[in-house]
């Protein structure tokens, strides 16, 4: 029998590894633009760091983690999102000698839910992370920047949702008006959300049971619960985006899946996604750092969905590039021979070429060459090698000309 992926981990075939290349080099391009610098964060932590991080009631930390003893015994959890870890780096490194520490990075992160379109047990992320900066232009700058990002890639119909969490003054004021409120339609809640009406009610605003949502339409919205400072925060992201021409829509529902955000959230949809539409999300988390033992830091963030992002650029056709191949084609021992040098010039200068294997003749080259998917033919046979040329054929249109060895590399760019 044969062994397959497991469920939830997707193989991303050389046909669909192009966009991600794209998406990254984006994203590099972008966000290093704006002062960001990438840091590259282990994939396995310290179990405790999400405890304490992304919160014990959270589903993530209930259900979601893979998180297990190493030979040691020491609890060790595959990580299922960057926040922690950058946090965490922040800290044990002391990268707090800046006024602010932009940083960016990518890679695997894992959870376990029920695998469905746009949503597997290991994805990607790309996440970028401000530690330092409390001021309400933070946070707008932040979320430019990544729809600039989507802007740059030409990702269509990208939806800006905001909403504010409050801070730990106003936050429990409004956590006992919303358990009040929850009460009086208990009998409705899901049974997930009446076991956390007491400990974390804020998440009945999020779930997706349909007798969640309609219980919860009446209830009170966060943004009308805020302190003085919350509220102005709020009101001044919302100015300093429409500033830099970046619309948002206020959704109070809007409570995100992890614990240590305070004041500005936001999520980007896209209709392309359907129930998972969520292509990025983020938020402050004036917190965490002292949470974890740092220095009390504002902090403001967001991570991107890869695959999800993947997905809506391929239903826009958007592919990204590869350059196209040549296939090299020798004709007798002394032509294979010259080839070697030929080809590895080509390749130095940044011509992609494979070279066909075997002694087959021009018939059978050129049928390798096809197979492989080549845009142009390289042959080499004995007139070529008298005369200082190679023939270069267009595989799509069969236009051929003969070019000189040193001018191939140009001819073929
Ligand atoms: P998150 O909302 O949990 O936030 O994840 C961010 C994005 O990762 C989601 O919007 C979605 O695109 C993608 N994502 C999450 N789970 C899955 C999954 N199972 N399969 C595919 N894609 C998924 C965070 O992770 C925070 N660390 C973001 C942040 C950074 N906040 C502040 N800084």
């Amino acid at each position: 029998m044969t062994i397959t992926a497991v469920k939830g981990f997707n193989d991303i075939l050389p046909g669909e590894s192009q966009v991600w290349r794209l998406i990254e080099e984006t994203a590099w391009r972008v966000f290093s633009s704006y002062g960001y610098a990438e840091i590259r964060l282990p994939i396995v932590e310290k179990t405790e760091l999400f405890l304490r991080s992304i919160g014990e009631t959270t589903d993530i930390v209930e259900k979601e983690m893979y998180s297990f003893a190493d030979r040691h015994g020491d609890g060790l959890t595959l990580r299922p999102e960057g926040t922690a870890s950058a946090v965490r780096a922040y800290i044990e490194h002391k990268l707090y000698a800046r006024p602010v520490t932009r940083l960016f990075y990518r890679g695997p992160m894992f959870r376990y839910e029920r695998p469905q379109k746009g949503r597997y047990r290991q994805f990607y992320q790309i996440g970028a992370e401000a530690l330092g900066e409390a001021h309400p232009r933070m946070d707008a700058e932040a979320i430019e920047m990544l729809m600039r990002f989507f802007g740059e890639l030409g990702l269509p119909g990208a939806v800006l949702n905001v909403n504010s969490l409050g801070c730990p003054e106003c936050r429990p004021v409004y956590k006992e008006r919303l358990i009040k409120f929850l009460d009086g339609v208990k009998d409705r809640l899901c049974e997930n959300c009446r076991r956390r009406l007491g400990t974390n009610p804020l998440r009945a605003l999020d779930c997706k049971g349909h007798g969640c949502i309609e219980a919860t339409g009446a209830a009170p919205p966060i943004t009308d619960a805020l302190c003085a400072g919350c509220k102005d925060h709020f009101d001044r992201v919302r100015s300093a985006l429409h500033e830099r021409g970046t619309e948002a829509a206020v959704n109070h529902r809007m409570v995100r899946g992890l614990d240590y955000y305070t004041k500005t959230t936001f999520e980007i949809t896209s209709t392309g996604l359907g129930a998972q539409n969520a292509v990025a999300a983020g938020g402050r988390y004036d917190g965490l750092v002292a949470d974890l033992g740092g220095p009390a830091t504002p902090c403001f963030g967001f991570a991107v969905g890869m695959e999800r992002l993947a997905l809506l650029l391929n239903e826009a056709g958007i592919k990204g590039e590869a350059p196209p191949m040549s296939a090299f084609i020798a004709l007798g021992g002394e032509a294979a021979k010259t080839g070697v040098g030929l080809v590895r010039r080509w390749r130095e200068a940044g011509v992609p070429v494979v070279e066909v294997l075997g002694d087959g003749g021009l018939k059978s080259g050129m049928k390798k060459a096809d197979r492989l998917g080549a845009a142009y033919a390289i042959i080499l046979g004995e007139d070529e090698l008298k005369a200082g040329v190679v023939t270069v054929k267009d595989m799509k249109t069969a236009e051929q000309r003969q070019v000189k060895w040193d001018e191939a590399a140009g001819h073929i760019k």
